[in-house]
């Protein structure tokens, strides 16, 4: 192919891509198979590898990210972003209707929208491209996100048809679905990692990560309700936004127009339950005027619109009787009270029982055994007691006193400073914690044993089969046959798994462990820094936190968990069952010494090799990757296409810049 071929590939690869995600991601209606889709995203990854004139910041091969720290610079606000005056009953509303009606003399109609309940965002888009995406910062400056947007796979980086405005900005808000903030509290769980409140803090922070790659794999999602510009063509602010839709925005498809205030209660009443149906949170609905004309004529007070209101919906309250506080121990021996209540419906669900959180709740609201309790269902998906109702108080009933030991194996509990939570710190003794680690050993991202699931573990474990992971091995198909609905084909998929287990690599093996604050990624970089399992327990503070990304918690969590004869005597085991505790040799025969003491930061995009592989090839040879500019860079590994806000750093510093050919070199002697 010659250059213009080359180009033409790339740019109809290029359609046909943000095509599949926009009927992925805005219709929810995907058209061809992942399988497919990564295919072809290969394919235009190589061809613009190959050819980097052809570079484009909004090509979907961009949507992954780049795990380079940034800095955000901040950017004023062409129009700035002001915020809503709030209502919360329909009273107001209607003296909201009345202001209207005494300064528009002519028929109007209302627009009523979803109040999405996440992190505001405002759009840039110049000829069809996405420029610039800002967050509300202040109102009128915030920071430059732009990086992050584009991970995001529902807004669009080139808009569809050619009606659209010249130069404008769209304003929507940028949301974690309540699957993906589930999915994601559950990988941090067993991560033993402290759990995100509620989805709407997740998208705002994640929304901020320095690092875009991590924000690409956050799945955040984006709905858009607000177009600004000088050259809109509809009066409507309804048939603007349905032309956003065609122009690729994810738009709601509950907005709508209502010809009086009662129609706006209808709207509201019906919406205060059918939210809970929504995969997304909403917080209340918001109330436009619908011609932009009038909005302009009703113009601004100092802080939001006069032609626009929110109406809050209010958690939703019921009171209801504590019965009792239980306690849960979790896998990493954290111990959770739980209120158990007195059956009530709220918000469309039976409610039986509370997350107390920890000791501090039950202090603070000083519960009482038969308390009367207010429940309420915010953001938060797990209903929380939001106080007590001290009239109905029995002057004989007991003070709710957190327990001081386990209550599944009766250790004396502890709580570190400056810690919620209280522990459980008989690691290797109590049951909970016992199979807890054992489910994470087994779990499709560590061990991936097949046909092992909680209720086998529960099983095996009460008949005394298994302590630990390493007991896993030692089982036998009459052990397995014998258990509850447990076939003997069953028997022989599980064995299988565990022999096939046996082959997974090193990082893996060492996840699965599942040591406090070891997560998938922390693994990998163990185990690509320090080859074997021998070197990571021998390893000191120093040279635990001299590895990229493990800070002092997570090194001290690693020292404390080699000072455990017990796991120290499991991994033996597991090693002479055959598991990996070494990094693989095919990994290691490539491995030299000639970058050790080299902090290397990549920048840009290169002709040869991916970033990633630069990055690999840094770490195999003993360099660091770092991923921000300090006086301790020693080489800035330079692309085409470098930011600027970069070149100038570095040129600062007096750091030199190699390109991806002297870096070739310096590996070949
Ligand atoms: S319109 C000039 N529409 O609520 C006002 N805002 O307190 C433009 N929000 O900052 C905002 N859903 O982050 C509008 N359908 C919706 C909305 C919405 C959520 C957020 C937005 C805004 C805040 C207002």
């Amino acid at each position: 192919m010659d250059k213009l071929e080359i180009k033409s590939k790339i740019e109809s690869l290029r359609k046909e891509l943000e095509e599949y995600n926009y009927q992925y991601y805005v219709l929810s209606q995907p058209t061809i198979s992942d399988f497919e889709f990564d295919m072809k995203l290969k394919e235009l990854e190589k061809l613009e590898n190959g050819n980097p004139e052809f570079f484009d910041t909004n090509s979907p091969t961009q949507r992954v990210g780049s795990d380079i720290n940034q800095e955000f610079t901040q950017v004023k606000h062409k129009y700035p972003m002001l915020s809503l005056s709030n209502s919360y009953s329909k009273d107001e509303l209607i003296e909201f209707d009345n202001r209207i009606k005494k300064l528009i003399t002519e028929p109007f109609e209302y627009v009523c929208e979803l109040k999405f309940d996440g992190a505001s965002l405002s759009l840039v888009y110049e000829n069809g491209q996405l420029s610039k995406a800002v967050t509300r910062g202040d109102g009128e400056k915030g920071d430059d996100v732009t990086a992050n947007a584009r991970t995001i796979r529902s807004i669009p980086l080139h808009l569809k048809g050619n009606d659209y405005p010249e130069s404008f900005e769209i304003r929507g808000e940028v949301l974690l679905p309540f699957e993906v903030f589930a999915e994601l509290n559950k990988v941090r769980e067993a991560a033993g990692e402290q759990l995100y409140a509620n989805p709407r803090n997740t998208a705002s922070g994640s929304l901020k990560m320095q690092n875009s790659a991590e924000v690409a794999k956050r799945q955040l999602d984006a709905y858009f309700y607000y177009v600004l510009g000088e050259d809109l063509k509809e009066d409507s602010h309804f048939e603007t936004i349905q032309l956003a839709g065609k122009w690729g925005f994810k738009i709601s498809q509950h907005t709508k127009k209502c010809d009086s205030i009662e129609k706006v209660f209808e709207y509201i009443e019906y919406w205060d339950k059918a939210r809970y149906d929504l995969p997304v949170a909403t917080d209340g609905i918001v109330i436009k005027v619908n011609s932009r004309r009038l909005q302009n004529n009703l113009g601004f007070t100092a802080k939001s619109p006069r032609w626009a209101i929110a109406y809050k919906f209010t958690a939703e309250q019921v009171s209801t009787i504590l019965e009792s506080v239980s306690y849960q121990v979790g896998r990493t021996g954290a111990v959770t009270p739980v209120a158990n209540l007195s059956p009530v419906l709220l918000a469309g669900t039976t409610v039986k029982r509370a997350s107390l959180h920890n000791a501090d709740i039950i202090e603070k609201l000083d519960l009482h055994i038969n308390d009367v309790v207010f429940v309420e269902k915010g953001g938060e998906i797990i209903p929380k007691i939001v106080g007590v109702d001290d009239s109905c108080r029995h002057p004989m009933s007991t003070k709710v006193e957190f327990i001081q030991s386990c209550p599944e194996c009766n250790t004396e509990l502890v709580r570190q400073e400056g810690e919620a939570a209280h522990y459980c710190p008989n690691e290797t003794g109590c049951a909970p914690q016992i199979k807890g680690k054992i489910e994470h050993f087994i779990s499709r991202k560590a061990m991936d044993i097949d046909g092992l699931g909680q209720e086998t573990i529960d099983l095996l474990f009460n008949q005394n089969l298994i302590h630990n992971s390493a007991d896993l091995y030692e089982l036998k198909a009459e052990q397995l046959i014998h258990l509850e609905r447990m076939g003997e084909k069953s028997a022989e998929r599980i064995l299988k798994s565990l022999e096939q287990s046996k082959q997974i690599p090193f990082e893996r093996v060492l996840y699965a462990l599942g040591i406090r604050f070891v997560g998938e990624t922390v693994a990998k970089k163990l185990a690509n820094k320090l080859i074997s399992i021998d070197a990571i327990a021998n390893s000191s503070y120093e040279q635990l936190i001299d590895i990229d990304e493990i800070g002092g918690k997570i090194a001290e969590s690693i020292i404390k968990y080699f000072e455990v004869e017990d796991n120290r005597r499991i991994i033996k085991r597991l090693q002479s069952y055959g598991l990996q505790f070494q990094l693989d040799q095919n990994s290691l025969a490539d491995r030299t010494e000639k970058l050790v003491g080299l902090n290397i930061i990549i920048s840009g995009t290169f002709e040869k090799y991916s970033r990633d592989e630069l990055k690999k090839m840094i770490e195999q040879h003993g360099g660091k990757n770092v991923g921000s500019i300090s006086k301790k860079t020693s080489y800035l590994l330079a692309g085409s296409n470098i930011g600027p806000s970069k070149l100038e750093k570095v040129q600062k510093l007096g750091i030199p810049m190699i390109s991806e050919d002297d870096f070739l070199k310096m590996l070949e002697d």
